[in-house]
């Protein structure tokens, strides 16, 4: 195709990214000929009702409550679909591509359920399909994975790549918050929405780990693939308790290959407190990585918010026009040429922390390490702190043990009659 001096974009949806993605492209405006070769229009705005975005524009003929004014204008080049959810954005980018349009998104629910059928469309249709900002908002990842590091065999990524629950876990860490009061200010502040089950049961961030994975290991990875694990049930103590062991707590996002398998999870894990993870606090995000070549990487920076996730989105949107320009579009297909097993959670083996009531009584502690070792489980430190109540807490962590064997001795331990709770069972990294 040749160079067009004005590439038309349609933008699905001006809420929050969509408003700092229309900023975005007035403060490049004056940059974008050099840039890019081209100017890029903002001919259309589908919103849900025009009046109640007309003082956002500053012409308001461009919203649109109709989404075929942009999917069906043949003088669009690229749609921006930031609506969000899986059922209309779905519709829209499916009709958007057998349009012939370009897609930009960061659509994270769909990319993560539904991107591999609309990235071969794209594909086939010699169209570009981008989404830097799905994961980890301002913070380049995608292009990292598919680009900088494709001469690696990557192996490993841990990710913090929900702001939300990093806020409420710093604030539990460091100001020895209880879970209730730490999510009440994040709601407060704006992070947690009104619901945030998504947020703080993991599910976020399990998009987030499918979307990754799958480009780090070549393999097709769906949000359902992945084991999730969210923060609702940590409390003060694990985090008094991590820290006296010189860790900290963080929700992970893990792809990790193991002997040609995969593993992909979120759960809170212990971080030793002097590893980088360990120092991403408030609502920040980072992305470290492990590959064959480059060994260890830290990506950092803002997950989320209106200009950290316009930034991904008009990269994005610049790179199809360069690439319009170039008549290079549609390079890119799902390139998920490997067939590595999934483990389930049974199979994936992990360190642990362990909390648990004890009766105070002789024999005790031999009885929680003899039932342990039984099933061949290690023990890497342990703690006994006596109670005023003829009880004691223990807090022991392990090697390295296969999560279903562990699981199976922790019930042992459960129905023994020295054991009178397991209050908490925590990932160490
Ligand atoms: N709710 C998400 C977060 C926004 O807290 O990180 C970005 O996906």
């Amino acid at each position: 195709m040749a160079k067009k001096d004005v590439i038309k974009v349609g933008l699905l949806g001006l809420g929050t990214v969509g408003y700092g993605v229309f900023k975005t492209l007035k403060l490049q405006e004056n940059d974008m000929m050099a840039k890019l070769g081209s100017k890029i229009e903002i001919k259309r705005i589908l919103v849900l009702k025009v009046a109640d975005f007309a003082d956002k524009v500053e012409d308001p003929s461009i919203l649109t409550e109709n989404a075929d004014d942009i999917l069906c204008d043949p003088e669009i080049d690229l749609v921006v679909e930031l609506i969000g959810g899986t059922n209309a954005a779905y519709t829209f980018q499916k009709k958007a591509l057998e349009n012939g349009k370009h897609i930009v998104t960061a659509n994270k629910d769909l990319v993560a359920t539904k991107g591999y059928e609309l990235i071969a469309l794209a594909a086939a249709n010699g169209l570009d399909y981008n989404y830097e900002a799905a994961v980890a908002g301002g913070i380049p990842v995608i292009r990292p994975l598919k680009m900088c590091l494709a001469g690696n065999h990557v192996t490993e990524i841990l990710g913090i790549v929900n702001g939300t629950t990093n806020f409420i876990l710093s604030k539990m860490a460091n100001e020895g918050m209880g879970y209730e009061e730490a999510l009440k200010i994040a709601s407060d502040l704006g992070y947690a929405e009104a619901n945030p089950t998504s947020d703080v049961e993991g599910l976020d961030a399990g998009r987030k780990v499918a979307i990754m994975g799958t480009l780090a290991f070549h393999r097709d990875i769906r949000f359902d693939d992945v084991y999730k694990e969210g923060i609702t049930k940590l409390t003060e103590k694990d985090f008094a308790s991590a820290k006296e062991l010189g860790y900290t707590i963080k929700l992970i996002g893990m792809d990790r290959l193991v002997d040609d398998e995969v593993e992909v999870c979120v759960y809170p894990m212990l971080i030793p407190a002097d590893h980088m993870l360990a120092k991403v606090d408030d609502a920040f995000n980072a992305v470290f990585i492990h590959g064959d070549a480059v060994d260890d990487i830290m990506l950092y920076g803002r997950g989320a918010g209106e200009m950290p996730t316009a930034s991904a989105v008009t990269g994005d949107i610049f790179e199809v026009v360069r690439n319009i320009n170039n008549g290079v579009t549609g390079k890119w297909d799902n390139s998920t040429y490997n067939n590595y097993r999934i483990r389930t959670i049974d199979e994936v083996c992990n360190k642990f922390f362990v909390r648990m009531t004890v009766k105070d009584t002789v024999g005790v502690l031999a009885t929680v390490v003899g039932t342990l070792a039984e099933d061949q489980i290690s023990i890497a430190s342990i703690i006994q702190n006596l109670n005023d109540d003829n009880s004691a807490e223990i807090i022991l962590t392990t090697e390295k043990v296969n999560e279903k064997s562990f699981r199976n001795s922790l019930d042992k331990l459960k129905a023994s009659d020295v054991v009178e709770e397991i209050s908490s069972v925590i990932r160490v990294y």
